[in-house]
C-alpha cells in the first residue's frame, strides 16, 4: 500500500477507468449483486425458522431504515471517489484519519462470506446436473436428504465443486467490468426473473397453496425476541450487499449521470420482490405435499427436491429451480470477488488478471475450511460453531452492521450535508433535496443508533 496522501500507481487521474456503460447495465449488474442465494437459500429458511410474517415485518422495517440509507451512501461515495473500497474511503476522509479501515474490513468479509457463499453455490451447480439426471427425483425426503449427506460429506466432491465454481467466476471478472460483470449480469438477471415467474405460478397452483401463503403472510408475534431482529437486520445487509464494500466498489463503476436514490430505490424493490417470489414459490409447494418449513439451511436441498418429485412435470420445474438458483449466486459472487480483486488493483498497482488470480488462490485456501466443514473438519468448532456456520454469523451479524455503522458515522459526521447533497443530486442537476434531507437524517442519528441498538440487544450484551 502507498503511503498516506501518495496515490497508488492506478489510482493516478487521467487513467480511464473500467466501468457499467449503460443504466441497464448499473441496474443489472447491482441487482445482480444483491439478488443471489440470499433470496432463495436464505430468506426462505430464516422466515421459515422465525415464525414467517411477523419476521417478515421486521425484516422490511431493516431493509427500509437500514438498508436503504446504507446502501445510498456506499454508491454516493464509490461514485465520488471511482476507486475500491480502501482507496474511496482513504481519498474523501481527512488526512490521518483511519476511515480506510472500513474498507480493509469489507476485504476480510468478502473473503469470509465467499468462503461459505461459494460451497453452497457448488452444492447448487451440482444440483442442477443431479436435477438433470434425475438423481434427487424422489419424493421421500429421507432420500433427498441421504443423497444431500452424501455430497457434502465427500471432502473431494465439496473441494471440486467450490473450486469450479471459483473458477468460473475469476473467468468472468478477468474480462473486466464492463466486458465481465455487466455483460454476464445483463444476460443472467432476465433469465431470472422469468424462471422465477414460471416457478411461482406453478407452485400457487398447486392444491393447498393458500397455507404457505397464509405462514408467510399471517404474523405470529410470539416468535419475535431481539436475538430474531438482529437476524431480520443482518439479512437485511447480507441481501442488499452492504456493510463491507460491495456497494462503494460497484457504485465507482456507475456513470455520472445515473440517479444514485431511484436507481437504488429500484435494486432494493426488485430484490424484495424476489425474495417475496421465491417465498411464494418455495412455502405453499412445501405445505401442498406436507413438508415442514423450518428445515433450516438444507431446506433448499432436501425439502425442495421433495417438494418437486411430488407435483406433475416436477423434474422439468426442479431443473429450471436450480438453475434460477445457481443464476442468482453467480451474480451475487461477481460482486463479493471485485471487492478484493478492485483493491489490489487499486492499491498495489497489480493487473487485474493477476489481483483476480490471487484471489481466487486464496480463497481456494480459506473456502476449503468451509467446504470441510461437514466432513474433514466437521468436529473442529469455534463458539460451538463449524467454520461454516462461523463465517454465517460471524459476516451478517457483527462485521456487515459494524461496517454500516462506520458508513452512516463517516457520511453523517464527517463527509457531511452539503458533500451528500452535491453527490446526490449530481451536482444540482437533479431536485431531490428533500430525499437528501432525509437520507442524511438517517445518516446521521437513526440508522447508526438502530444499528447499534439492535445489535447490542440481539448479542445480549444489553
Ligand atoms: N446479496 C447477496 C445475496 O443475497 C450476497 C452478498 C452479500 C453479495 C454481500 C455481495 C456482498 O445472495
Amino acid at each position: 500500500m502507498s503511503k498516506q496522501g501518495r496515490p497508488a500507481p492506478n489510482e493516478a487521474a487521467g487513467k480511464s477507468r473500467d466501468g457499467f456503460t449503460s443504466s441497464f447495465g448499473v441496474l443489472a449488474a447491482t441487482l445482480g449483486s444483491a439478488v443471489g442465494l440470499g433470496n432463495i437459500w436464505k430468506f426462505p429458511y430464516v422466515t421459515g425458522a422465525n415464525g414467517g410474517a411477523g419476521f417478515l415485518v421486521v425484516y422490511l422495517l431493516a431493509t427500509l431504515l437500514v438498508g436503504l440509507p446504507v446502501m445510498i451512501a456506499e454508491i454516493t461515495l464509490g461514485r465520488r471517489a471511482k476507486a475500491d473500497a480502501v482507496s474511496t474511503l482513504r481519498k474523501l476522509a481527512p488526512a490521518r484519519q483511519p476511515w480506510w479501515l472500513v474498507g480493509v474490513a469489507g476485504v476480510l468479509a468478502a473473503f469470509l462470506i465467499m468462503s461459505f457463499y461459494s460451497e453452497v453455490a457448488g452444492w447448487v451447480f451440482a444440483y442442477v446436473f443431479k436435477a438433470l439426471r434425475g438423481d434427487i427425483l424422489s419424493s421421500d425426503p429421507k432420500l433427498t436428504s441421504a443423497a444431500f449427506g452424501a455430497l457434502i460429506s465427500d471432502p473431494l466432491q465439496a473441494l471440486l465443486w467450490q473450486w469450479g465454481v471459483l473458477l468460473l467466476i475469476g473467468g468472468i471478472l478477468m474480462c473486466g467490468v464492463a466486458k465481465g460483470i455487466e455483460a454476464v449480469t445483463k444476460k443472467l438477471m432476465p433469465l431470472l426473473f422469468i424462471l422465477l415467474l414460471v416457478i411461482g405460478v406453478r407452485s400457487l397452483m398447486l392444491p393447498g397453496a393458500a397455507a404457505g401463503l397464509s405462514f408467510l403472510f399471517t404474523p405470529d408475534w410470539s416468535k419475535l425476541n431481539a436475538g430474531v431482529v438482529l437476524v431480520a437486520m443482518g439479512l437485511a445487509f447480507f441481501k442488499l450487499s452492504i456493510g463491507m464494500g460491495t456497494m462503494i466498489t460497484y457504485g465507482s463503476y456507475f456513470r455520472d449521470e445515473q440517479n444514485v436514490p431511484a436507481t437504488t430505490l429500484r435494486v432494493m424493490a426488485a430484490d424484495l420482490f424476489v425474495s417475496m417470489l421465491a417465498g411464494i414459490a418455495i412455502f405453499p409447494a412445501v405445505f401442498s405435499f406436507g413438508f415442514k418449513p423450518e428445515a433450516g439451511p438444507s431446506l433448499l436441498f432436501i425439502t425442495i427436491p421433495a417438494v418437486f418429485a411430488s407435483m406433475p412435470m416436477g423434474h422439468l420445474f426442479m431443473v429450471l429451480f436450480f438453475v434460477l438458483s445457481a443464476v442468482a449466486a453467480t451474480g451475487a459472487m461477481l460482486s463479493l470477488l471485485e471487492v478484493p480483486v478492485s483493491v489490489m488493483v487499486g492499491r498495489l498497482g497489480i493487473s487485474r488478471l493477476r489481483a483476480t488470480v490471487l484471489s481466487l488462490l486464496l480463497l481456494a485456501l480459506v473456502g476449503a475450511s468451509c467446504a470441510l466443514s461437514n466432513s474433514t473438519l466437521a468436529g473442529v468448532k469455534l463458539f460451538g460453531m463449524t467454520f461454516f456456520d462461523l463465517f454465517d454469523y460471524l459476516s451478517s451479524n457483527i462485521l456487515l452492521p459494524l461496517g454500516g455503522i462506520c458508513i452512516c458515522l463517516f457520511v453523517g459526521w464527517v463527509w457531511g450535508k452539503s458533500k451528500l447533497q452535491a453527490a446526490l443530486s449530481n451536482d444540482g442537476t437533479l431536485a431531490n433535496g428533500a430525499v437528501v434531507g432525509v437520507v442524511y437524517l438517517l445518516l446521521k442519528c437513526i440508522t447508526p443508533l438502530l444499528i447499534a441498538l439492535v445489535m447490542l440487544k440481539g448479542l445480549g450484551w444489553l
